[in-house]
């Protein structure tokens, strides 16, 4: 356990916000959790768990005790008749435990390459794009119990993963009522927000492997490529080209991806908002419900390029906020600039079309 005091955050998170944390500790074993735990100074304080730092807002210096997971490792830990059963420490980067899950012969996560954080933050977020979210491939996840120290295993049930969602957004109160049954640690059924550290996810990769196509950027792509029956790996080169071509790479511009999640409303509700304005763009679920591109709805409000600061909506997707001074030099974006740009975009989207927009990041 490496124990720091004032460290810079920027290089730390994707938005490349300048912030410190007053104490930092750096995780790289559960002995690590337990011997924290075990200390009398920092054992009680507050905690923040940090992982890739790639979803998160940081509106001020960091006061809870700030750990950053560094768990490292991935190997093949057991197959079955349908499965590789593969693990990763929480502190791999995300798209080279993909690119590494590739390149061994284990294919089904290609669809969700180039997504910027680490492994550990993948559930917390049920990361997901181009048709696969995590949950479709997720076996099951050790953590830490922040306050016994107690190291626990929960499966896709326990997690209650939903859109963008999961046990671990959720204080106690609020997971109550939406996680059947998710005991740790032989305590009563909580949210584990603050309260659970992610050491190591193993995700199911099927060996009768089927590609995930009809998204409308792939299906471009397969056409542009005339192929029909794309491998693993075109379809990984294909998600990596299309997200470079819309999506700012954080290493140059900081971001943290998608800043609102798509917003579900019900079949009544969208012909409403189609009454307002007939090309929203509008995507018809399984349950009847519509989920709306909150892209469209922030950028047919005119917000591409708009600032607040030195915080801008990108030119090239109007559901990711940048930082523009993102730099070195301390002149980029406040957590303030995001967060009031982000409500101006809010306030505009509801006062347009009557829908609330809500944001994907973690605000700190
Ligand atoms: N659109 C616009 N203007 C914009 C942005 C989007 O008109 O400025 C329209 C697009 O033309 C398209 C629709 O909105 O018709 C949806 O856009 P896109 O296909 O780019 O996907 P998205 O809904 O904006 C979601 C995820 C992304 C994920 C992609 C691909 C959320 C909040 N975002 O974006 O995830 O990569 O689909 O699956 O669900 C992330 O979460 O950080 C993220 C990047």
């Amino acid at each position: 356990m490496l124990v720091e005091k004032n460290v810079p955050l920027q290089p730390y998170n994707t938005f490349h916000i300048v912030a410190k944390a007053q104490t930092l500790v750096r995780i790289a074993s559960v002995a690590d959790v337990q011997t924290l735990l075990a200390d009398p100074d920092l054992g009680p304080a507050p905690k923040f768990v940090l992982g890739g730092g790639s979803n998160i807002v940081i509106t001020g210096d960091v006061k809870p005790v700030v750990l950053k997971v560094e768990v490292m490792g991935r190997a093949l830990v057991r197959e079955t008749s349908k499965a590789f059963i593969v693990e990763a420490g929480a502190g791999e980067n995300w798209h080279d435990f993909v690119t590494w899950t590739l390149d061994q012969g284990y294919p089904g996560l290609e669809n969700m390459a180039l997504i910027p954080g680490t492994v550990g933050a993948s559930p917390v977020q049920n990361v997901g794009a181009y048709g696969v979210e995590l949950q479709d491939r997720f076996e099951s996840l050790d953590a830490v119990d922040l306050q016994t120290g107690q190291l626990f295993t929960l499966n896709a049930a326990q997690c209650a993963f939903g859109y963008r969602d999961s046990v671990f957004k959720h204080g106690a109160s609020m997971a109550a009522a939406r996680v059947a049954g998710a005991q740790v640690a032989g305590h009563q059924t909580l949210g584990l927000k603050d309260r659970a550290l992610i050491v190591r996810v193993r995700f199911a990769l099927p060996k009768a492997w089927k590609a995930v196509l009809g998204y409308a950027d792939i299906e471009k792509k397969m056409a542009e490529h005339d192929c029909t029956e794309p491998t693993a790996r075109q379809i990984y080169d294909w998600v990596c080209a299309v997200r470079r071509a819309k999506l700012p790479d954080p290493a140059v511009i900081g971001n943290a991806g998608s800043f609102f999640k798509n917003p579900t409303v019900t079949a009544e509700q969208c012909v409403d908002i189609i009454a307002r304005d007939p090309k929203v763009v509008h995507y018809k679920m399984d349950d009847g419900s519509v989920k709306l591109a909150a892209g469209w709805l922030i950028d047919s409000c005119g917000w591409k390029g708009k600032s607040v600061g030195q915080a801008g909506v990108y030119e090239k997707q109007a559901l990711v906020l940048v930082n523009r001074g993102a730099g070195t030099d301390g002149n980029g974006a406040t957590g303030g600039e995001v967060m009031t740009l982000a409500k101006a975009i809010q306030t505009s989207v509801y006062e347009r079309f009557g829908i609330l927009l809500e944001p994907e990041p973690v605000v700190v």
